[in-house]
């Protein structure tokens, strides 16, 4: 079995899809990787790091990549990257499915079989394969330290010769993996936290954390659905949930909104006119940019100001953070591959089987 990882070339993207440990650990399993120079520089890794750990190397993706079985990427591929997928062969990386139309018909056209990380099932068997928690962790703290350097003012209560300082107050929109990862971050620098999820189960892991649960009416056990993932609201619903968090908005300096709806476009939770509200200098971090916002002002990979606050809508900050992106997108890689191989290290690809089935969008020339 011989599994390529090329480097990324998706604009922005630093991270790479296994790291050397996870080759080390491939290598004894009896696979053969073949590792694109320079492909996990960005994320701390050498090319002699990887040699040590037995890859090989290879001096261009095309190379990298000719007659592997498996293809480990992080972002799908880019149009002009599809050649560089075997005939016949699988692609394993985060690939939008719903968004990449062109893209599976292009990969079809290869016979590629396509399989879609973000589909890993929120199974307890799966849990070590979940890139979208994994990586959503790293966002929700970075998510945190972006306000952090926005704001004009310190995060944690002092008292100095100076006199006193109070605390910020922090509100953090969608109690997920990210949110609660943001929770602890801003607990951590000192802030007040507070929290709003529509799910019940989030509003236990919130108090734990430390923060307080804002909305505590709006919570219901039919907001959750299968996988633990949030229904859409309906109008009024939405209506409740934007006049809770209208009411605690004018108290807090920093936003993190994280909100989200599997397949859907980011719920709107914060309006131009609730913004209007809030005290100048504050900043609003809203990661659900990259399905629109939260936000109604969020301008995704952009920074406004509106009304004497920050309103920002970064996009991929897991790349940001790429060495340990890549530690844990790499174990996550790592514990699917292994699962793809038998006991000899040859490949099973079964696709009756819950999790690889589930991650299948393309296979056999069809999308499915
Ligand atoms: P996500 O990224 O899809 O959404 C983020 C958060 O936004 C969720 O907590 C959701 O409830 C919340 N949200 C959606 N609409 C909202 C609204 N109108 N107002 C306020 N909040 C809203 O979710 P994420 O972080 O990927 O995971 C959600 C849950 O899935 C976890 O807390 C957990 O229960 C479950 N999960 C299970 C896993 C497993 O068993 N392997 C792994 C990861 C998550």
């Amino acid at each position: 079995m011989r599994i390529a990882v090329p480097l990324e070339r998706t604009p922005g993207e630093q991270r790479v899809a296994l790291v050397p440990d996870n080759v080390a650990r491939l290598v004894k399993a009896g696979a053969t990787v073949i590792v694109e120079q320079g492909a996990g520089v960005r994320a701390g890794a050498s090319d002699d790091d990887y040699v040590k750990a037995g890859a090989e190397l290879a001096p261009d993706a095309a190379t990298a990549t000719r007659g592997a079985t498996i293809v480990a990427k992080v972002q799908r591929p880019l149009a002009e990257e599809v050649a560089l997928i075997p005939e016949g062969g699988i692609l394993v990386s985060l690939v939008q499915a719903h968004t990449a139309g062109a893209l599976l018909d292009a990969l079809n056209a290869r016979r590629v079989t396509v399989l879609a990380l973000e589909r890993v099932p929120r199974i307890t068997r799966a849990q070590s394969m979940d890139v979208l928690s994994s990586q959503a962790t790293v966002a929700g703290y970075k998510a945190v330290l972006l306000a952090a350097n926005a704001l004009p003012r310190l995060m944690p209560a002092l008292t100095t010769a100076a006199g006193s300082l109070k605390p910020a107050n922090a509100f953090i929109l969608g109690a997920g993996v990210a949110g609660l990862q943001a929770i602890a971050t801003a607990r951590r620098l000192g802030a007040i936290v507070s929290a709003f999820d529509v799910r019940a189960a989030a509003r236990e892991q919130v108090q734990s954390l430390g923060a307080k649960f804002v909305g505590n009416e709006l919570v219901s056990p039919g907001a959750e659905v299968a996988g633990g993932y949030a229904r859409e609201q309906g109008a009024d619903e939405q209506q409740r949930t934007l006049a809770a968090i209208g009411a605690v908005l004018p108290q807090m300096d920093l936003v993190i909104s994280t909100a989200a709806i599997p397949g859907r476009a980011a719920p709107r939770l914060i309006t131009a006119d609730m913004v209007k509200t809030m005290k100048p200098g504050s900043v609003i971090v809203d990661i659900s940019a990259e399905t629109g916002g939260n936000c109604e002002l969020t301008q995704p990979g952009e920074t406004i100001i509106a009304h004497g606050v920050q309103v920002m809508g970064p996009l991929n900050l897991p790349s940001t953070m790429p060495v340990h992106a890549s530690q844990m997108f790499g174990r996550n890689m790592l514990t699917f591959v292994q699962h793809l191989m038998d006991k000899e290290g040859q490949l099973t690809l079964d696709l009756a089987d819950e999790i690889t089935g589930a991650m299948a969008v393309a296979h056999d020339g069809q999308r499915r």
